[in-house]
């Protein structure tokens, strides 16, 4: 990530949060902005003050009627615009840009509260024993019960009895994962015999990285242990980091996955322009960020012994106008893995595919989670043996839709306005890491073969 947050002297005052949210909201729903300000108090950041006086006045920006000119106010938007914007900056050109309806920042607004983020859900034990599944699986330091009760499964899951494929949900780094899902991929099995559960990280992903892919790889064999099926994987941002170390260190979990398919991933993490954590971003200095410099230690460890190779059946895909990931295109963009163990790899860069065409425009880091290349990508990769192929799909049809014809315009902004929970989250983070954690033992010593 890209992180220059600068900071000056300026104490942000008390918000009256009515006028933001207007009368119908509950009174509860005051969390993102409530976090927001105090961050900008705390921090006297004037990044952050700046997005918060926006969402005030956020309400009487006209917003766009179409995907089209949704796409266009984002592009233009000056967030994105500028040269070494932080994500606050950025969270900030879309407010500014009307890119926030009301309605969205009411839902986002109740984010912590909010049951699809829940740590603590109740599943039954697994007929077999998988905690561990193999001798050859690393350690877990989580206990099982831990590690279960962050599965959220939705009440029409099918438990593999309805046919349907199990499709688990990773999200990134600072947005909570029911949150991330709510406006893209929770709605997939309405458009393809899918069946969604999806994992909540604690902390919003921000916490230890090595940890984050314990939660991926017990989901893999819990989910597919109690549907009887191998199930897939959709992963956005840090998840397809995770996920790619949960399959190196945790073998076991190969065979149970049909399908590896990573939205936006930075499997060679990111450029920075200058060191993560200079003093004055000292908002957003958390483990999982320092893991995703381009040359930190987990990086180098998670791609040593092939690990920068797929494991499974793997689809990515990847835009150029990723504004937290760099490089996004080329020969060394950050999303590649290679197919050294002939699995099936399909790296699928919008632009490449769909030149000069309304699917190949542009999509941000998030915007990809509402692509139509993508959506038609993945529904085949789930709906076929081995990877997406392009050689399936119809892709004059699919390169001329702005949006994946699953969503609307609500989904779009919705994605978009994520964006503010990472600010908030990014300004709450606490304590503040130095470094990045220390390489877990069963990593430094050369597993994961
Ligand atoms: C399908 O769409 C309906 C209506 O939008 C929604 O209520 C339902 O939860 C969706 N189902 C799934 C599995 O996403
Ligand atoms: C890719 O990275 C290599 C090694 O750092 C560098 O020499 C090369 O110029 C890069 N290629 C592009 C197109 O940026």
């Amino acid at each position: 990530m890209r992180l220059h947050l600068i900071s000056v002297g300026l104490v942000y005052g008390a918000i009256p949060l009515a006028r933001v949210l207007g009368q119908t909201s509950p009174v509860a729903n005051i969390n993102l902005l409530n976090t927001l300000s105090n961050a900008a108090e705390e921090h006297e950041s004037k990044v952050l003050s700046n997005l918060v006086s926006d969402l005030q006045q956020a309400r009487s920006i006209p917003t766009p009627s179409t995907p089209e000119e949704a796409l266009s106010a984002l592009q233009h938007s000056s967030g994105l615009l500028k040269a070494f914007s932080s994500v606050v900056d950025i969270a900030q050109g879309i407010t500014a840009a009307g890119l926030v309806p009301p309605e969205i920042l009411s839902f986002l607004n109740g984010y912590t509260d909010s049951k699809l983020n829940s740590l603590d859900n109740r599943h039954p034990a697994p007929k077999d024993a998988i905690y561990p599944k193999s001798k050859r699986d690393a350690p877990y330091s989580l206990s099982e019960g831990t590690l279960r009760s962050a599965i959220h499964i939705p009440k029409t899951f099918g438990y593999g009895r309805n046919g349907k494929t199990p499709v688990i949900l990773i999200p990134g780094t600072a947005i909570p994962s029911g949150t991330t899902w709510y406006y893209t991929f929770s709605k997939l099995g309405n458009s393809t015999d899918a069946d969604v559960v999806w994992v909540n990280l604690p902390r919003a992903s921000l916490n230890d990285a090595q940890v984050n892919a314990e939660y991926v790889a017990y989901a893999i064999n819990y989910i597919s242990s109690v549907c009887s099926k191998p199930t897939a994987i959709i992963s956005w941002s840090q998840g397809g980091l995770n996920t790619q170390w949960a399959l190196k260190y945790w073998p076991s979990t190969r065979p149970a996955l049909q399908d590896f398919i990573a939205m936006s991933p930075d499997f060679h993490g990111t450029v920075v322009e200058a060191v993560i954590c200079p003093a004055l971003s000292y908002i957003a200095c958390t483990p999982s960020i320092l893991q995703q410099a381009w040359t930190s230690q987990f990086i180098q460890t998670l791609r040593s012994s092939s690990g920068d190779s797929a494991y499974v059946p793997t689809t990515i895909i990847y835009s150029s106008f990723d504004e937290i990931v760099e490089p996004m295109s080329g020969p060394n963009a950050s999303a590649l893995l290679t197919d050294t163990r002939n699995v099936g790899v399909i790296l699928a860069h919008l632009q490449s595919i769909c030149p000069g065409q309304p699917a190949g425009g542009f999509y941000t880091h998030e915007g990809v989670l509402y692509n139509p290349l993508a959506w038609a990508l993945a529904i085949d990769a789930i709906t076929h043996p081995g990877p997406g192929s392009l050689t399936r799909l119809d892709l004059k049809q699919v390169c001329g839709m702005t949006m994946a014809p699953e969503l609307d315009l609500t989904d779009l902004l919705g994605t978009e306005g994520l964006l503010l929970i990472a600010a908030a989250e990014l300004g709450t983070y606490e304590p503040q890491a130095a470094r990045e954690p220390c390489i877990v033992g069963y990593a430094s010593n050369g597993g994961g073969a």
